[in-house]
């Protein structure tokens, strides 16, 4: 099964809005509403504003198996919650403060990630592993043009996805927490790229 990777401002452009509206109508995703909304509702307005831009994960029949939204924010990380490792490679990415032992460095934000759990897609989704390589695909791109080596993400106390974002694959680490407006509270973690990764 081979997917391709569709920038959803690329799309914007060869197709009409109300189009591309109805073909991001087509994922759902009952474990998060969220991502079902923010699909639906506010990937084109954020893209076109440059928010945060969506990649579209087409199949081979050209549904819409999966996307993720990327952008970039500052992160603010307190060095006592990180190995020694961790630690020595995020100094390279950011500012050290001493006085209050934390590291300030920018990162790219995984903002949005998920598969397309629609009956008529579910046959022909890539699987989480694979979904994230992409994501990284296009970070790796980002940072040989512009720099950096940081991405994080934020998560919801839910241990099955937090194994998935830890696990040897993905590799992400915990580093901090954030409670929303909400009351919600979210898990951030964040992955390092490797200094010898590089973009094709
Ligand atoms: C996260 C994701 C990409 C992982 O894909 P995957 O590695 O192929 O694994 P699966 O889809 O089989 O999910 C693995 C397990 O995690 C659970 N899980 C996945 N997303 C979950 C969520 N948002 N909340 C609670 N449990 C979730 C699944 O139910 C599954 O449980 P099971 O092993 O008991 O069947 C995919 O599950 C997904 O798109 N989830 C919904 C969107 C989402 O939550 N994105 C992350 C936002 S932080």
């Amino acid at each position: 099964m081979a997917f391709r990777i569709v920038n959803l401002l690329d799309l914007l452009q060869k197709a009409n809005s109300n189009d591309v509206h109805d073909f991001l109508c087509t994922f759902s995703c009952p474990l998060n509403a969220e991502i079902e909304d923010f699909i639906k509702n506010k990937s084109i307005d954020f893209s076109r504003q440059k928010i945060s831009i969506t990649h579209l994960v087409l199949n081979d029949q050209e549904e819409l198996a999966a996307f993720f939204s990327l952008t970039q924010r500052s992160i603010d990380v307190g060095c006592d919650k990180l190995s020694m490792t961790v630690r020595k490679k995020l100094m390279r990415h950011g500012i050290y403060h001493e006085d209050t032992n934390r590291i300030q460095a920018c990162a790219y934000l995984i903002a949005q990630f998920g598969k397309n759990f629609n009956a008529t897609a579910q046959g022909e989704c890539p699987t989480g592993d694979a979904l994230m390589e992409m994501a990284f695909s296009v970070l790796i791109k980002v940072q040989h043009n512009v720099g950096g080596g940081v991405a994080f993400l934020e998560c919801e106390n839910r241990p099955k996805l937090l194994d998935f974002y830890r696990n040897e694959h993905n590799n992400f680490h915990i580093f901090g927490e954030r409670e929303a407006d909400n009351g919600l509270k979210y898990h951030q973690l964040m992955h390092i790229f490797n200094e010898k990764t590089f973009a094709n």
